[in-house]
């Protein structure tokens, strides 16, 4: 049986070896470590089976401004499930657990980089960003999910994501 809960601080270990073994290799290691130590994680949880962790999603707090207005918005990143553990419904889970837990939280939306064809199931959609200018508002993966109704809606607005990422800040793409 796999359970989802909020990551324990001695669980971290685990939870950066299993983001190696799904993305193999290092980079999002560093993204979680650098949002944590700048203090910008949001919600940390993670998918057990029995004491083995399978399973991870990570919210941290993104710097969103549509028509003047500054929704809370928290960027989903990374998402990830073990190898061995794939395609069993534990990273649905986990990503419907964190909407939940965000939604709680009181934030207004949550930005994603990732799979159309696994987000959208959830109702993240690229034309809800699409007006928003980011690194990647061009990309079909950039995509948004509004939990307050038309949080993100306007003629314009800025995404940018922090240094934690490894983006330049001043990468601003329409
Ligand atoms: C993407 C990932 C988190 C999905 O987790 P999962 O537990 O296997 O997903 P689920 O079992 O809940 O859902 C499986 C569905 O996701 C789809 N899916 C899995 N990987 C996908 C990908 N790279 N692109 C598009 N869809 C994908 C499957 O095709 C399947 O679709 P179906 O339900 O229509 O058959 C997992 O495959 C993973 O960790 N991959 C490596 C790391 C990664 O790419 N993470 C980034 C996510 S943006």
């Amino acid at each position: 049986m796999i359970a989802i809960a909020a990551e324990k601080p001695d669980q971290r270990e685990a939870v950066l070896n299993l983001n190696r073994a799904a993305f193999g290799g290092d980079d999002e290691v560093g993204i979680i470590e650098r949002l944590s130590e700048a203090g910008l994680v949001k919600a940390s949880l993670v998918a057990c089976e029995a004491d083995l962790i399978v399973g991870h999603i990570l919210f941290s707090t993104l710097d969103v401004a549509v028509d003047g207005r500054r929704p809370r918005v928290a960027a989903l990143a990374p998402l990830a499930v073990h190898p061995e553990y794939q395609n069993r419904g534990i990273g649905s889970r986990l990503t419907e657990a964190g909407i939940a837990a965000m939604r709680e939280a009181g934030h207004d939306a949550i930005i994603v980089l990732g799979h159309p064809a696994f987000y959208r199931r959830f109702g993240f959609a690229h034309e809800t960003v699409a007006h928003i200018a980011s690194p990647f508002s061009e990309h079909e993966a950039f995509m948004g999910l509004e939990l307050t109704p038309s949080a993100l809606k306007g003629c314009g607005g800025t995404c940018r994501y922090p240094a934690a990422f490894g983006i330049p800040e001043d990468a601003l793409q329409r």
